[in-house]
């Protein structure tokens, strides 16, 4: 009874679209805060903010900046999501909204034991004047909540100018008010290969849809290749309205990888790495792509607007210089 009675209370008090989805959500409140994050709604199962062209925060180890760790990792639940993606988005995420924080102390590839969750969740009229967010910060495995509220100190910081929702590390499409550290690589054979195996190793992608796994050919790349696409690539392609003959292209900060593979005595043998990653401004007049021909352990062998791969792959008829197309795309 005393259940019911409270989870009428919270559907009196969070009303409105995605109702449904907020009667689970917690009070303001830390511990049900770390509660809901740890045990209702695990937040390592969450996504994160969506890739927009500038970064990609996807799985990935960011350097991070003061008063945070020196590596942090973002998640963000689905509403937050949903929010993002508006096509009419305001400036402001929905009520309901949560982004979690990891902190290590460490660098990115030594990073150490998780020190710290901070963490901000917006509750309704919690506190209007500084857009309803709850502020939380608690130790690596949740068990110890050191402030909780409408902290002054997250505030003022968070609440510089250039902040977006009192949001600093992710821009909603425009430069965030703290990048730090290369979120994506430039346009640089080196540290293009550097991202992709180390980084954010292609290898943990997934195919364009549709181009899942070995694919027979016989092209210039092999006689097996297997197609990787990153979560900007692969997220416009998923979102509803992207239509490649239409808009004709992927955004910026798309990747598509391409293993080339030798078929050797029955087993495929990696022969090439080549990549292709959109930069924007890099060569508008073939479509702003970067091109990467690397051996099977990375070394580059040639990288940039290089004639020999636009030749071939921006022949009459191709979408946006893919030969695969993009027509699988979104199923
Ligand atoms: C002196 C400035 C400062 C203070 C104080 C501060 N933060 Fe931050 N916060 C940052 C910066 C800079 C970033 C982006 C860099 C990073 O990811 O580490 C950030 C990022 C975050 C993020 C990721 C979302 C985003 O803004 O991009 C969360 C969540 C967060 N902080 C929570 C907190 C909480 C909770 C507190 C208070 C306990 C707090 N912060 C206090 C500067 C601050
Ligand atoms: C003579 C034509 C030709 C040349 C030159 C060529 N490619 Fe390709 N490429 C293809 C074909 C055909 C495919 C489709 C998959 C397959 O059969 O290998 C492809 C596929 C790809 C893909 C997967 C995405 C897509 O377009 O479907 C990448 C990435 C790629 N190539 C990179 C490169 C790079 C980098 C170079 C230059 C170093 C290059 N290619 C040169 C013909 C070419």
């Amino acid at each position: 009874m005393r259940k019911l009675t409270f989870l009428l209370l919270l559907w009196v008090l969070l009303p409105g679209p995605g109702a449904a989805a907020q009667e689970e959500l917690p009070a303001a409140d830390g511990a049900a805060i770390l509660k809901y994050i740890l045990e209702t709604a695990p937040y390592t199962r969450w996504g994160t903010f969506p890739a927009d062209g500038i970064g990609d925060f996807h799985g990935i180890y960011l350097k991070g900046g003061e008063p945070h760790g020196a590596t942090v990792r973002i998640y963000v639940n689905d509403i937050g999501l949903a929010g993002a993606l508006t096509e009419d988005f305001g400036g402001a995420l929905p009520p309901g909204t949560m982004v979690v924080k990891e902190n290590y102390p460490g660098p990115p590839d030594d990073r150490g034991a998780l020190a710290d969750l901070t963490i901000m969740y917006k509750v309704a009229g919690f506190n209007p004047g500084a857009n309803d967010w709850y502020w939380v910060k608690a130790s690596g495995d949740g068990s110890e909540i050191s402030a909780a509220g409408a902290l002054e100190g997250c505030i003022d910081c968070h609440g510089q100018e250039g902040n977006v929702d009192y949001l600093l590390r992710y821009g909603f499409g425009a430069e965030p008010f703290i990048s730090l550290g290369p979120v994506l690589p430039g346009p640089d054979g080196v540290q293009v290969m550097a991202y992709l195996l180390e980084q954010d190793p292609y290898t943990g992608w997934q195919a364009w849809p549709g181009l899942e796994g070995y694919i027979t050919t016989n092209s210039t790349h092999g006689q097996e290749v297997i197609v990787y696409a990153n979560a900007i690539a692969r997220r416009a392609a998923a979102l509803t309205g992207f239509d490649p003959a239409e808009t004709g292209a992927l955004p910026a900060g798309s990747i598509i990888v391409e293993e080339g593979y030798a078929r050797n005595m029955g087993n495929p043998k990696l022969m090439t790495i080549t990549a292709m990653y959109k930069v924007e401004g890099f060569n508008p007049h073939a479509g702003d792509w970067f091109w990467v021909a690397a051996d099977p352990t990375g070394k580059v062998n040639a990288a940039g607007a290089l004639n020999g791969c636009i030749e071939c792959h921006g022949a009459e008829g191709h979408q946006d210089y893919t030969r695969l197309g993009l027509g699988a795309a979104g199923e």
